[in-house]
């Protein structure tokens, strides 16, 4: 298994008893992460179906770190943040990509992959920040701002990326920003993230005029810099580490930022007594199971989007995929999409 990013290394066939024993340490996130005995007895058998299905099928699983435990330990072949799952699925030699996740993460295999099946399994696929801007008006501020060079963040639909320049991920934003060979950047559509990319900026002495729209993650919008001061009291060794979607406040106060991969690696490789992560709660619960003696401290928050992927939905998925699984891009979107995400890789290969 890589540091961040996991491979398969598990057992594609589950007994009652042994998900139980793979799942059972997880105790963060509410009953939706609570895994029985009872609950491994009736997901065992999906769990089983899911993999032979995939064997028939030549399909390969990518699963973001937010989904639930039972799909990243139980089928996913691949999990990993927004970047490392690009590079899987531009580097895949599955006939079917299985993407277990948000709709423009799908939207990306499928736009690095045309020739190959991607199915999306997620019932209710939007994510805050992909949906708070349009390829239409980004054409628009395009008109308006045409010395500017357009950077979108990877949660932007299809559309959006056609109308842009060079897509960034959280774990890349800083370098290539800094890297763009002109200081005149439009960022669409993280207003959070492009404020805490300016203030990196200035810290480190670099001037360029950044402007940014409005959009928001919703789960990492509602983290303050109360809580992190008020667990600082409450327990000593604390190591903060927060994803850049988080608001100001919340970044200034951390000891550590980065994509959700980067936020794993960092857990990994520090010996702090405690840990309290500011991002979806899968996070937490994936380090809590493949690293149970470090301790993670704080509150829950769930995507909604992320957690609306289920076995069941991936087993009728590979299966039957309905008209609305099958992700589609328009071939002239795709073409211009596809120039905005090599434009990232040129930048971090
Ligand atoms: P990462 O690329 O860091 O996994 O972020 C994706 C995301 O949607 C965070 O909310
Ligand atoms: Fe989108 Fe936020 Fe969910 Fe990530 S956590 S997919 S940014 S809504």
């Amino acid at each position: 298994m890589q540091l961040g990013f996991m491979m398969a290394t598990k057992l594609t066939q589950f007994s009652t008893e042994s998900l139980f024993e793979t799942l059972k340490h997880i105790k963060i996130g509410g009953t939706t992460c609570l895994y029985t005995k009872e609950r491994c007895a009736e997901l065992a058998p999906i769990i089983n179906e899911i993999n032979q299905l995939k064997a028939e099928k030549n399909a390969v699983i990518l699963a973001h770190s937010y989904v639930s435990p039972d799909i990243i330990h139980g089928v996913a072949d691949h999990v990993g943040d927004s970047y490392e799952l690009a590079k899987r699925a531009k580097e895949s030699a599955a006939d079917t990509i299985v993407f277990t996740a948000v709709k423009f993460m799908a939207e990306t295999a499928k736009i690095l992959n045309p020739d190959k099946r991607v199915l999306m399994p997620s019932q209710f696929n939007g994510c805050s920040l992909a949906d708070s801007i349009t390829g239409e008006q980004v054409a628009t501020l395009r008109a308006i701002h045409p010395d500017h060079t357009f950077v979108c963040y990877i949660n932007t639909t299809a559309d959006v990326k056609a109308n842009c320049d060079v897509c960034v991920t959280s774990s890349n934003v800083y370098k290539i920003i800094e890297e763009i060979p002109n200081d005149k950047i439009y960022f669409v559509p993280d207003r959070l993230m492009a404020k805490n990319v300016i203030r990196h900026l200035e810290e480190r002495g670099i001037k360029k005029d950044i402007k940014y729209s409005d959009g928001t993650c919703y789960v990492h919008e509602t983290y303050d810099a109360d809580m992190i001061h008020y667990l600082k009291t409450q327990y000593d060794e604390l190591e903060v580490v927060s994803h850049p979607e988080c608001p100001e406040d919340v970044i200034a106060a951390s000891d550590y930022v980065g994509s959700t991969s980067q936020m794993i690696k960092h857990v990994v490789d520090t010996d702090k007594k405690r840990y309290f992560l500011l991002t979806e709660c899968g996070l937490s619960s994936r380090l809590q199971l493949e690293h149970p003696k470090k301790e993670f401290v704080g509150s829950c928050t769930m995507c909604k989007y992320m957690k609306s992927n289920s076995l069941i939905g991936i087993r009728d998925t590979l299966k039957s995929p309905q008209p609305h699984d099958i992700v589609n891009v328009p071939e002239d979107t795709a073409k211009k999409a596809l120039d905005c995400i090599n434009a990232m890789f040129s930048y971090v290969g």
